[in-house]
């Protein structure tokens, strides 16, 4: 046995743009690993180029190239002269080199990883386990961590898969990382380079099937060139192990665009139907032989299925999963079906809408049907309980539907960690006869013996180069799949396993990032909506900024029956909607019971007067006001805990990250003052801390000179600090606002909150007695490569900070908007502040 002692070398430093992720197998430093021998050869046994046992030999010699700067060479056929790391699967190992000593138990997708002996062993059951076997070698590599292991891993789930919300025409349902990558003009795409970059990044934590197109599906997928584009798609995924996955739309056999003509009608029973789509699928497999199934978003938010023809979800579900069958495909049948309700009826509740259509379908459902469940009963909120339909299903399996896109938290433009929030429900003891019952264990098969059962996340990766357009967003990508491989293992722990190899390993680069990180989520719940009241976005529009009156008044049922007195909704049985009551027993009295109920869950499950006392000592509306200052001030953190990396990691993160960062502890300021305004106002009760409304280091823009600008009333009144701003008087001209400043003589922050809008680069100056201070451009839509809104709202709104600015009592401000597009060069107001204060 020869095993080459390294002579370190180091290897080119890549571009740091995010392209590669956590895949980036930056050099070690030297001196760190020169007690390590490291493999002479490679051997993957398999020499076909669409083996992920051959791109797992690839991708070990690459790893080793850049880690190490030492070229390995790849070989596929079994040696014994020179065998130091052989990757491959079980069976074609034990072919060549006899049975395994203590062969492992593996599932579906496990591998055996050992480096103990004198060869390294990376054994998949299958082939794709194989190269999960590898890309955990090369982790652990790639962090310095050269212990000696001997394990065997298996997925806790089966079906670990990402849904991308990409539409035909190349947009993105809740996309915030640029265009997508597999469609544009209707068709897929030529070049699909970054779909094979993409299954790479996937098949490193364990994901095995992206569904590609959106779950309000279009039915020009199904095209004779688009099924055709499919199966290049599936080419360049499978060399990685990654498998497509396709959203269909219900109605298609009554709709023309595909490859099959319409025939009128998409009743489930109608034996046309059931041939139409046996044809479809057929199709299908013809062009991608190993698709992994279907994803159906039935009778949901205007989608068409079978409710129409009043068949049962169980039909619609079963229609797609017999054509499967035969090819080993799954259904994944969103549960996500709910009616619009009227506020004024006390009892209506959408969260109890997803048990009540399955419940009784229980046993229903074909054998290759799984009932995907968002988290919680609503929609992906800051927090919500664990979704009771987890406890309710036993027949059928299931799997939980997870959000990496961040839609209503943040959309990639707020650093928000999100495995502390998917805990509270992968953790969480449903209780199910009084025994153990943890989501996890439900979706995974153990508690209900099932053999399928899956993890399964909202992805919006799209052309940027930053896959989600932040670099910090990707920890939840990451995250996602470790997750779904073992949800039994430490937020914390993954997340610093992701911070060595984005960025490196050094001490200070890891103690920031995970602080930033772990206090992200409740610092944003905190700004957001606290206490179980959900994300006060608004829900009618994009889902973004803060907009609470949009929960109220319309058929989504999000409300907070908020009013001068009181706040919450009343879900208990006793006197409420009897949501509560889906719950198996011990759980029902918890929630059921005010005294048990966490405060973190009050407004979800209670309706209380404003005034009434927490278990913490304070009172809700309290509670509201010191919430929203403190999750604002962490996120005022973020930015100097960012800094301390500077020189630390490359410039061009440090900077992106930065700016982001920067962006939002403004825009965190601007969810603070609305949320608490607006309940200020509706409630009449003073911040005992008296910061509400009382703000000594403002300028109102309204409040100054103006000459071409004019006062604008900002709708929703709390989207503008004193409800109002300024705009230019028309889209083409350019407005002054002048004020002769009261602050004592000194040195202070200079911060503007402005309105930055979609479809306009409105230009800003502000002078100081002449002396120009500050100079800015209305391009967030460019430089955030996300635009939140078109119009001056709370989502528009943002402040840029200026550091040491010196002014004299009595000096003339001067602010000048020059007007663009649409973009009237609002401001809303200005700040001097003095060292260490923040407002
Ligand atoms: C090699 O890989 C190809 C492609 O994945 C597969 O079809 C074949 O069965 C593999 N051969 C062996 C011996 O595992
Ligand atoms: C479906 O995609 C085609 C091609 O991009 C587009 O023209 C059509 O408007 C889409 N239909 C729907 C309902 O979005
Ligand atoms: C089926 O398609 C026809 C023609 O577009 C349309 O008139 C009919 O309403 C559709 N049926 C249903 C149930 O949507
Ligand atoms: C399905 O395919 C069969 C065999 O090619 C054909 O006879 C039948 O008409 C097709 N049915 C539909 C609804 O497409
Ligand atoms: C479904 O049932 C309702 C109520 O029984 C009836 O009014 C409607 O016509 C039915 N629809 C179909 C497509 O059969
Ligand atoms: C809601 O119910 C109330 C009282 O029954 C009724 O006045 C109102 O019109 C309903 N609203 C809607 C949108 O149906
Ligand atoms: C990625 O997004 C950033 C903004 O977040 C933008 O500046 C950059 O140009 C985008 N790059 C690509 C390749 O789309
Ligand atoms: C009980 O429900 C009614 C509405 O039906 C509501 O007005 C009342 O405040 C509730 N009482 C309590 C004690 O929560
Ligand atoms: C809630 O406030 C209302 C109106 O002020 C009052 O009548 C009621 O007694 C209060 N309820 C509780 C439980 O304090
Ligand atoms: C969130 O707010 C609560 C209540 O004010 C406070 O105790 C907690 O420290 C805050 N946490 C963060 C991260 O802002
Ligand atoms: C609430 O805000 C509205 C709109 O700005 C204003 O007219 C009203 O006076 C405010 N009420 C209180 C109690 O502050
Ligand atoms: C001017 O701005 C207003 C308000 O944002 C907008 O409605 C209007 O379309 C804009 N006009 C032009 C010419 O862009």
């Amino acid at each position: 046995m020869r095993c080459l002692l390294l002579l370190a070398s180091l290897g080119l430093v890549a571009a740091e743009n995010g392209l590669n992720a956590w895949l980036r197998y930056a050099p070690l430093p030297r001196g760190t690993y020169s007690h390590v021998s490291l493999p002479s050869d490679i051997i993957a046994l398999n020499s076909s180029q669409t083996s992920p046992v051959y791109t797992a030999g690839q991708e070990l010699a690459k790893g080793f190239e850049g880690i190490f700067g030492k070229h390995v060479s790849v070989s596929h056929k079994a040696s014994k002269a020179s065998s130091c790391l052989v990757v491959g699967t079980i069976d074609e190992y034990e072919k060549s080199y006899g049975k395994l000593k203590n062969a492992p138990e593996l599932k579906d997708d496990g591998y055996w990883l050992s480096n103990k002996g004198s060869t390294i062993q990376i054994l998949g059951q299958n082939e794709r386990g194989a190269l999960y076997g590898a890309f955990q070698y090369l982790s652990m590599l790639a962090q310095g961590d050269f212990s000696k292991v001997a394990y065997a891993s298996s997925p806790a789930t089966a079906a670990r898969w990402v849904n991308q919300w990409d539409n035909m025409d190349g947009s993105i349902e809740r996309g915030y990382g640029g265009a997508s990558i597999f469609f544009s003009n209707g068709l897929v795409v030529d070049d699909l380079t970054r779909a094979g970059d993409y299954a790479r990044i996937l098949a490193s934590i364990g994901v095995n099937t992206v569904v590609v197109n959106n779950v309000n599906a279009n039915v020009t997928t199904l095209s004779t060139e688009n099924i055709k584009g499919l199966g290049r798609i599936a080419d360049v995924f499978r060399p990685y192990g990654v498998q497509l996955g396709l959203s269909l739309n219900f109605a298609a056999p009554n709709t023309s665009g595909t490859a099959i003509p319409p025939i009128g009608t998409y009743d489930p029973l109608d034996p046309k139907v059931v041939a139409w789509w046996t044809n479809m699928t057929e199709l299908i497999y013809d062009a991608v032989p190993d698709m992994a199934g279907y994803l159906v978003k039935a009778d949901s938010e205007g989608q068409p299925g079978p409710l129409v023809y009043n068949r049962t979800l169980s039909d619609g579900a079963n229609l797609f999963a017999r054509p499967l069958q035969p090819h080993g495909g799954i259904v994944m049948f969103r549960a996500f079906v709910y009616n619009l309700l009227n506020e004024s009826d006390w009892k209506a509740d959408r969260a109890k809408a997803a048990v009540d259509f399955f419940k009784d379908l229980d046993g229903k459902f074909e054998d290759n049907v799984v009932i995907q469940i968002k988290f919680g009963p609503i929609d992906f909120q800051v927090r919500e309980p664990t979704s009771p339909l987890f406890a309710n299903l036993f027949k059928t399996p299931t799997a939980i539907e997870l959000e990496v896109a961040q839609e209503y938290l943040g959309q990639q433009c707020h650093l928000v960690y999100l495995p502390p929030l998917w805990k509270t429900v992968l953790d969480f003891d449903l209780r199910v006869q009084n025994k153990p019952s943890l989501v996890r264990n439900i979706i995974s098969g153990e508690r209900f013996n099932h053999k399928l059962g899956g993890t399964v996340a909202v992805v919006n990766v799209g052309t940027n180069t930053t896959w989600l357009g932040s670099h910090l967003a990707m920890s939840n990508l990451y995250a996602f799949g470790r997750l779904a491989w073992n949800a039994d293992q430490d937020p914390q722990d993954i997340l610093q396993d992701w911070i060595r190899l984005t960025f490196n390993g050094n001490p200070t680069v890891v103690d920031s990032i995970t602080q930033m990180s772990m206090e992200s989520w409740p610092a944003y719940e905190n700004y957001s909506g606290n206490l179980g009241i959900q994300t006060l976005t608004d829900i009618l529009f994009n889902h973004y900024g803060p907009r609470a009156a949009s929960q109220e008044l319309n058929g989504y049922a999000q409300w907070t029956r908020a009013d001068h007195d009181s706040v919450g909704m009343d879900r208990t049985l006793k006197n409420g909607t009897g949501y509560s009551r889906q719950y198996p027993d011990e759980i029902y009295n918890m929630y059921e019971n005010i005294d048990t109920t966490p405060d973190n869950l009050l407004l979800w499950f209670h309706h209380v007067n404003w005034t009434h006392q927490l278990h913490s000592g304070k009172t809700v509306i309290q509670h509201f006001y010191d919430a929203h200052y403190d999750g604002s001030n962490m996120a005022q953190t973020f930015v100097p805990t960012w800094e301390t990396l500077k020189g630390k990691i490359d410039n061009e993160r440090y900077n992106d990250v930065l700016f982001r960062q920067t962006y939002q502890a403004g825009h965190s300021l601007v969810w603070r003052d609305s949320i608490v305004n607006y309940f200020h106002n509706m409630t009449s009760i003073p911040d005992k801390h008296g910061r509400v409304g009382n703000h000594p280091w403002r300028i109102e823009a309204e409040d100054m000179e103006l000459d071409g600008y004019k006062v604008y009333q900002v709708n929703p009144f709390e989207a503008a600090s004193n409800a109002n701003a300024i705009v230019t008087i028309t889209n083409s001209t350019t407005g002054t606002a002048t004020t002769k400043l009261k602050f004592e003589s000194g040195t202070y922050d200079f911060a503007v909150n402005y309105f930055d809008q979609i479809g306009g680069k409105a230009t800003w100056k502000a002078y100081i007695d002449d002396r120009l201070v500050a100079e800015w451009i209305g391009n967030m839509e460019d430089t955030l490569g996300h635009a939140p809104s078109p119009y001056l709202d709370s989502s528009s709104a943002i402040r840029k900070t200026w550091h040491g600015v010196k002014i004299k009592k009595g000096d003339t401000l001067k602010i000048v908007g020059k007007a663009d597009g649409i973009e009237p060069a609002g401001v809303d107001y200005v700040s001097f502040l003095p060292k260490g204060i923040v407002d």
